[in-house]
């Protein structure tokens, strides 16, 4: 296992060249299980959260291919069942089922845990399967849906936490083959699902909405390959622009799409930075002060449950008192102890941080419990006295790559050993 080193207290300046975004490559990936076809995926990163992927791909009978990102996937037969011990390593691993059923009318899948950013159920999309015609059934930690027929329908994808993101993916996937007209209320209205949706009507399918929260999907009788580019990583892209803000002087994002980072953007501003955007490409400069914020995460286009991990390691240095709820995982606050071992002076009270800041943070042995957690550590390292050594950084190698690599282009004194 490895451990990331920062040597906190240098100055950030250049520019790094973003990665294709995690969330949009998985379902798209996923999604190549629809035709018998061959897909040609460009801009996927190399993380190994996207390996999982590729062995469950694999797995299922697909051809994989991977030359310095890009992925050639030919699924020309595949089985319906993916059990636990390829699945259990990544929750995302739960959008096959949509493209299984919907090429295959049936998918045998090991059921998600839960994990430490709190419960994550999939109720709304069995729901969605079910309102498809689906019957779904749960036995021995398995999730069995069968549908002789699949048939367009108003599904509402509105839970007790807003809208759902692979859960709008998975229907998507199953009713782009569906017989007839399907309209998803209460979509996720993610730049992912856009990008998702957008690879799939490359592929024949017949998709509008996507973007907003109405998406009609009209059904088609088969799709065929497609070549698609990956969208880049808006989380990365906030992540270096939160770098660029805690010990940045000036500190340029290139390849960005900067319309994905608007609520980002926009916070930074009121924490007193500026922030210059130009076609594609961000640049952020500091001006002194950190000034508090009071926000809360929500589903986009609102600042992002993704980026409330690294929002608090900036905050903790902030000139006064800072409040961030958690809409989307109300107990998405893992981060906040670990960031309290270096001097940060933060609560939790239900769903809300309250953040007092602190002039100066202080290097310590931290322990990364999930990917925005470590992100946060390593953001939180680059402002503190002294060293940060962040354990378990296999968790940041799920969604982030060459994070080492891409700070130390831009001057971070960082360094990963083996343990
Ligand atoms: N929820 C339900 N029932 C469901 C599905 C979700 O109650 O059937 C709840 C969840 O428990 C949560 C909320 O709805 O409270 C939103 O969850 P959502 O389903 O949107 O999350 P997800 O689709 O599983 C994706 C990203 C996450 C990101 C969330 C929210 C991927 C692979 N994952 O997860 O990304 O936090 O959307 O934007 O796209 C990450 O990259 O670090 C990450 C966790």
């Amino acid at each position: 296992m490895d451990k990331i080193l920062v040597h906190g207290g240098h100055r950030l300046d250049g520019s790094v060249r973003i990665s294709g975004s995690k969330n949009s490559a998985l379902p798209i990936l996923a999604a190549c299980l629809l035709t018998r076809d061959q897909c040609v995926i460009g801009r996927v990163p190399d993380l190994s959260d996207v390996h999982y992927m590729l062995q469950i791909l694999t797995r299922l009978g697909a051809q994989v291919e991977r030359a310095s990102g890009t992925v050639t996937v030919s699924a020309e037969s595949i089985r319906t069942d993916a059990p636990y011990e390829i699945v259990r390593k990544m929750r995302a691993s739960v959008c096959i089922l949509g493209p299984l059923l919907g090429r295959e009318n049936e998918a045998t899948v090991s059921l998600p845990g839960g994990c430490v950013i709190g419960d994550r159920p999939i109720d709304l999309h069995l729901r969605g399967f079910e309102a498809l015609g689906a019957t779904v059934k749960v036995h021995a930690g398995n999730v069995k849906i069968l549908a002789p027929k699949l048939t367009g329908c108003n599904i509402s994808m509105r839970g007790q936490h807003g809208t759902t993101v692979l859960g709008t993916d998975n229907i998507l996937m199953a009713a782009v083959l569906a017989d007839g007209t399907t309209i998803i209320e209460g979509a996720a209205a993610e730049p992912e699902v856009v990008d998702l949706a957008q690879f799939l009507n490359k592929m024949g399918a017949r998709i509008e909405g996507a973007g907003t929260s109405r998406i009609v999907i009209e059904g088609v009788k088969e799709l065929h390959g497609a070549h698609h580019e990956v969208i880049p990583d808006r989380i990365e892209a906030g992540t270096f622009l939160i770098a660029g803000a805690i010990c940045g002087d000036t500190v340029r994002l290139r390849r960005v799409i900067p319309e994905h980072l608007d609520a980002v953007a926009s916070t930074l501003r009121q924490c007193g930075f500026t922030i210059d955007s130009g076609p594609d490409d961000m640049t952020i400069r500091s001006n002194g002060a950190i000034r508090p914020v009071k926000l809360a995460t929500e589903p986009y286009p609102g600042f992002p449950t993704d980026m409330q991990a690294q929002l608090c390691a900036l905050l903790a240095r902030a000139d006064g008192v800072s409040m961030i709820t958690e809409h989307v995982f109300p107990q998405r606050f893992m981060h906040v102890a670990e960031l309290k071992r270096m001097g940060a002076n933060m609560q939790v009270e239900g769903a809300t941080a309250i953040i007092e800041g602190v002039p100066t943070l202080s290097g310590a042995p931290v322990m990364a419990s999930d990917l925005r957690a470590s992100a946060a550590l390593v953001l939180a390292g680059l402002a503190a006295e002294g060293v940060t050594e962040i354990h378990r950084v296999y968790h940041i190698d799920r969604g982030y790559e060459s994070i080492d690599d891409k700070l130390a282009g831009l001057g971070a004194h960082i360094e990963r050993e083996k343990e």
